[in-house]
């Protein structure tokens, strides 16, 4: 949710900040601004609603020049996506410029007491009394700009990242966090600042990842200096990042989403690289093996996760019972953290996130900690704040996912969780060498079996098109693809605006069977062995009501090619490893009724990638 971009060295920084947003532009879109302090010390803010490339029209006659700035792309919490709204934000004097990603909890109290020292206020953003209190302080205190920080963030709750700017200091970029993610790049005689490292690899490897509670001193002739917020010094610990830039642009596709659910194959061939031998089927996870004794003797498991990863972790939670026999309770991040669960010492919490900064699952991690759980990771990216914060954990490595809507990280989530059960229910001895064996050479057939999937997709955009008047969905599945289900609908409802609702196929008696006429299709995942008959059964009920039916099926499936009005085949694979399959046409369906529908499928409307807000 919103990303913040700064730069001070050399170059002229408009450009690299303008580079830096587009690649940011995926937390957040419905405003972006700038602010840079020129030759001549004016300090600039040029800000507005729309996109990034909005921006970059409103700044053609306008003096971008400085090297020294900082930049915003928005995802609004207080107050409406409007210029005023949009960051960065001045103080009263207009000496200071602020960004800010997260939310400022108690800002109306802080707001109350600016209000009664004479303070106005132009925008409803939490934001600006936040740059506002800081220069409250530092003018009542007489202090630097950096003490005056320091001493307003003691006085905030909530979750920052912020970048500031002042006039009278055009060589230093003051930065803190807590609860959102900073990163430093270090470049030679230059600093880069973002969100993300991802928007700014184009100049520098090496990143240095600010820690909740410190704040940086960046100043262009002078090393780094990170202190936390009593000014005590903080290590400084650069990290190496390689990642290439091929994979943060679209590569000929028309969208990110569609070249992410193309490049499937790939990413899941990453994904289980060098963790299972090609030649005995052995799966190797060091996170498993170097904490052998927690897997063997933990009690319990509990995932916590959101929206897709959450969807995924259901799937591990079959995995799991299925292959290790531990029990296992999958819960959404953001309802753990409030209900005073029981946690005890012997359970391991699994934190599963793409983006590796949701905060709800970084919030349930602190949680488990404090409860003495060990707590594990499933992160797809790199020294991200839920991979720096658990105790382990293994990187599904699919490289960045910019498209908004999860895919790839989806299916490598779910292949990761096979390599764990599998892991896991060796070192337990719960699984037979048979299955074990079954299960990890399904794993190893899966980029073969995905792409066979990926070259049904002209069949898959055919049936969509037939589809696109409809303004309700209902997805069905069973046992391992009642996820998938759920994550099929999830797709289709973010991205084409689509009611859509999934179920177990065995519940539509239950109530949502009442919903179905000619005019509400439903997807059935109809994969499964040892419910065959039942699902063959529930697709019956609903024709005999109308209802319009689009049925994924194992490969060469005669009986429901009869009976369903579309089809699409999956080929065959061990059950477990079938909502890995599964999901893909699902993806591709959402996808192609999107863009029918002329929807933004990268950017839907009120959704950011990264929720780093409650
Ligand atoms: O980065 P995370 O996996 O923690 O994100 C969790 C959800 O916000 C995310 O999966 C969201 O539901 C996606 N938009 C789904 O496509």
């Amino acid at each position: 949710m919103c990303g913040i971009v700064g730069y001070i060295g050399g170059q002229e920084a408009a450009p690299i900040l303008l580079k830096g947003l587009h690649r940011l532009e995926y937390r957040g879109y419905d405003s972006a601004g700038l602010a840079l302090v020129n030759q001549s010390g004016d300090l600039n803010v040029y800000k507005c609603k729309g996109k990034v490339s909005d921006l970059e029209d409103y700044l053609m006659d306008k003096d971008a020049t400085g090297t020294i700035g900082i930049a915003h792309t928005r995802w609004a919490t207080h107050g409406i996506p409007d210029n005023v709204n949009a960051h960065p934000h001045f103080s009263r004097s207009g000496k200071i410029a602020l960004i800010h990603n997260g939310i400022i909890e108690n800002y109306r109290v802080i707001k109350d007491a600016l209000i009664a020292n004479g303070y106005t206020f132009r925008s409803n953003t939490d934001s600006e009394v936040l740059v506002n209190l800081i220069e409250y302080v530092r003018d009542t205190h007489g202090c630097s700009l950096e003490e005056a920080v320091r001493v307003a963030l003691k006085q905030v709750v909530g979750a920052y990242a912020i970048a500031i700017l002042e006039k009278d200091n055009p060589d230093e970029i003051i930065a803190a966090r807590q609860s959102s993610p900073m990163v430093i790049g270090i470049g030679n005689g230059e600093y880069f600042l973002s969100s993300d490292a991802a928007s700014i690899i184009d100049y520098t490897n090496d990143f240095v990842y600010v820690k909740d509670g410190e704040v940086a001193i960046i100043n262009r002739h002078k090393p780094l200096s990170i202190v936390n917020l009593d000014n005590q010094p903080a290590s400084i610990d650069i990290t190496k990042l390689e990642l290439s830039i091929s994979e943060l642009e679209k590569g000929g596709y028309d969208h990110f989403m569609l070249k992410e659910i193309n490049e499937q194959p790939r990413t899941i061939f990453d994904c289980i690289r060098g963790r299972i031998s090609p030649e005995t089927g052995e799966v190797k996870l060091s996170g498993v093996t170097d904490n052998r004794e927690k897997f063997i003797n933990a009690r319990r498991i509990i995932f916590v996760a959101c929206g897709t990863s959450w969807h995924a972790s259901l799937i591990g939670e079959h995995l799991i019972e299925d292959i290790c026999r531990i029990p296992v309770e999958v819960e959404y991040a953001s309802e753990f953290r409030y209900r005073n669960p029981i946690i005890r010492p012997d359970d391991i919490v699994i934190a599963v996130s793409q983006s590796g900064e949701t905060a709800d699952t970084l919030a349930a991690i602190r949680l488990a900690k404090e409860a003495g759980a060990f707590v594990y990771g499933i992160c797809n990216v790199v020294g991200s704040s839920i991979a720096r914060g658990t105790d382990s954990g293994t990187y599904i490595h699919v490289g960045p996912e910019i498209g908004v809507a999860s895919t790839k990280a989806f299916t490598g989530q779910v292949t990761v969780m096979a390599m764990l059960a599998l892991a896991i229910g060796k070192e337990r001895g719960t699984v037979s060498d048979e299955y074990y064996r079954e299960v990890s050479e399904g794993i190893l057939s899966l980029p073969d079996k995905i792409a066979e999937v990926l070259r049904e997709d002209e069949h898959i955009a055919g049936l969509s098109k037939v589809f696109t008047y409809a303004r309700n969905f209902i997805y069905l599945g069973r046992g391992y693809n009642y996820p998938a289900a759920l994550e099929g609908a999830l797709k289709l409802k973010e991205i084409s605006y689509i009611h859509a609702e999934g179920y177990p196929a065995a519940e539509m008696k239950h109530g949502p069977i009442a919903l179905i006429d000619a005019e509400m299709p439903t997807v059935v995942i109809a994969t499964g062995q040892d419910t065959y008959e039942k699902t063959i059964s529930n697709i019956e009920e609903i024709k005999a009501r109308g209802g319009r039916i689009i049925a994924l099926v194992r490969k060469g499936d005669t009986r429901i090619l009869g009976i369903a009005d579309k089809v699409i085949e999956i080929p065959e694979i061990t059950e477990c490893l079938t909502p890995i399959l599964s999901s893909i046409p699902l993806q591709l369906m959402a996808y192609h009724i999107a863009v029918c529908k002329g929807r933004n499928v990268d950017q839907p409307r009120n959704l950011a990638k990264s929720v780093t807000v409650e």
